[in-house]
């Protein structure tokens, strides 16, 4: 029996309507747009602004994107993976409440956290299911409302990060496409980096912690941005190395939008010309996991069957990694 590979075949999203521009924000926090756009390359993102809408409501109609585009009935989908950190409540998990939204009732469905990183270790575990012959359709959901984490009133973070979701249909698939390899990695005493202090079984929400805005993302910015420079381009070269493959023969590199420095800097280690990166990052700002199946969302037509792409991510946790895939499917 020929190998099976675990291939993407299909792209859905969802974007709110509000955009919260620079000018916006340059009057909540002492910046400006020429700050935000030199040392970040973010111009405007999308917030989630309608009362009582939470991640699972983008979630759900990216999901409904994904299965309209790709002529999926609900109760062919085997298995759905929400990538968030954002969840609609702690307990139970948003993708039980996005498979139940989209009447997805015949599939098993779980969170996976890790941050920016978590649509890639998102595709990596769904790339077990497809591999071992287990599933047939797979569906990965990324969701984020990370503007119901940020303080508007920390110039350091707000103007980083923005809401939105993305979702892909895995499948099998017997051609030479699909996922290839992975590399994932952790390094947990970068939690001290980037986190929420409060919340959690070690700090429970008191009348304290929210006086003191521990809820909020806490991030330094500087030890982040100098582990995600290093971390994603170490991690995209060894698997370019691993599969004796070079810039010439990337049709596409999909890195996280989480600064226009950082990524500037992953492709020119992996010596990657700007015409072969996705950047969506000036429209969209940072939306954690959410990210990198946007870029696939926004640039699908430009896609071409056989095409080589390198997905790069860093984030939380700290978490890391990179996958090689073939694109599996032309324009439609
Ligand atoms: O996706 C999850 C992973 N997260 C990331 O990858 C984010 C990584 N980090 C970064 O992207 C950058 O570190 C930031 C964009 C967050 C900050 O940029 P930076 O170039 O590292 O700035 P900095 O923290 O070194 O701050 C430089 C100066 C400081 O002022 P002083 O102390 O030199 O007077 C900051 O207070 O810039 C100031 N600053 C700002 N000024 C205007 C910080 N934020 C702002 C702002 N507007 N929004």
């Amino acid at each position: 029996m020929a190998n099976i590979r675990a291939a993407i075949t299909g792209v859905g999203a969802f974007l709110p309507e509000y955009r919260l521009t620079n000018e916006e924000i340059s009057k909540m926090v002492d910046t400006s747009d020429e700050w935000i756009m030199q040392r970040i390359g973010i111009k405007e993102r999308r917030i989630l602004k309608e009362e009582g809408k939470a991640t699972s409501d983008m979630g759900a109609r990216a999901v409904e994107n994904l299965l309209e585009k790709t002529g999926t009935s609900p109760d062919e989908v085997d298995m759905l993976i929400c990538a968030t950190i954002t969840p609609d409540m702690n307990i139970p998990a948003t993708a039980n409440i996005i498979a139940h939204k989209t009447n997805i009732h015949n599939a098993w469905s779980f969170d996976l956290n890790a941050a920016c990183s978590g649509f890639i270790f998102s595709l990596s575990t769904a790339t077990q299911f497809i591999e071992s012959g287990r599933y047939k359709k797979v569906v990965i959901v990324a969701a984020e409302k990370m503007s119901s984490i940020i303080n508007y009133e920390d110039r350091t973070t707000c103007p980083l990060f923005g809401d939105g979701a993305a979702a892909v249909l895995v499948e099998p698939s017997t051609e030479d496409v699909g996922v290839i390899d992975y590399i994932n990695r952790v390094d947990g005493l970068g939690r001290h980096h980037l986190h929420i202090k409060a919340g959690g079984s070690l700090k429970p929400a008191s009348e304290e912690t929210v006086k003191n805005k521990e809820h909020y993302l806490y991030q330094e910015g500087q030890a982040v941005f100098k582990a995600a420079v290093s971390s994603m381009a170490d991690v995209a070269v060894e698997i370019m190395e691993k599969h004796n493959i070079s810039a010439k023969d990337i049709a596409w590199l999909v890195p996280h939008q989480a600064n226009m420095r950082i990524i500037e800097a992953t492709a020119r280690r992996m010596g990657i010309s700007k015409k072969q990166v996705m950047i969506n990052i000036r429209k969209y700002g940072n939306t954690t996991a959410a990210t990198i199946p946007l870029c696939l969302w926004d640039y699908e037509k430009q896609l071409k069957k056989g095409d080589n792409i390198i997905l790069a991510a860093f984030g939380a946790g700290f978490t890391w990694g990179s996958t090689y895939l073939k694109w599996a499917y032309d324009p439609k």
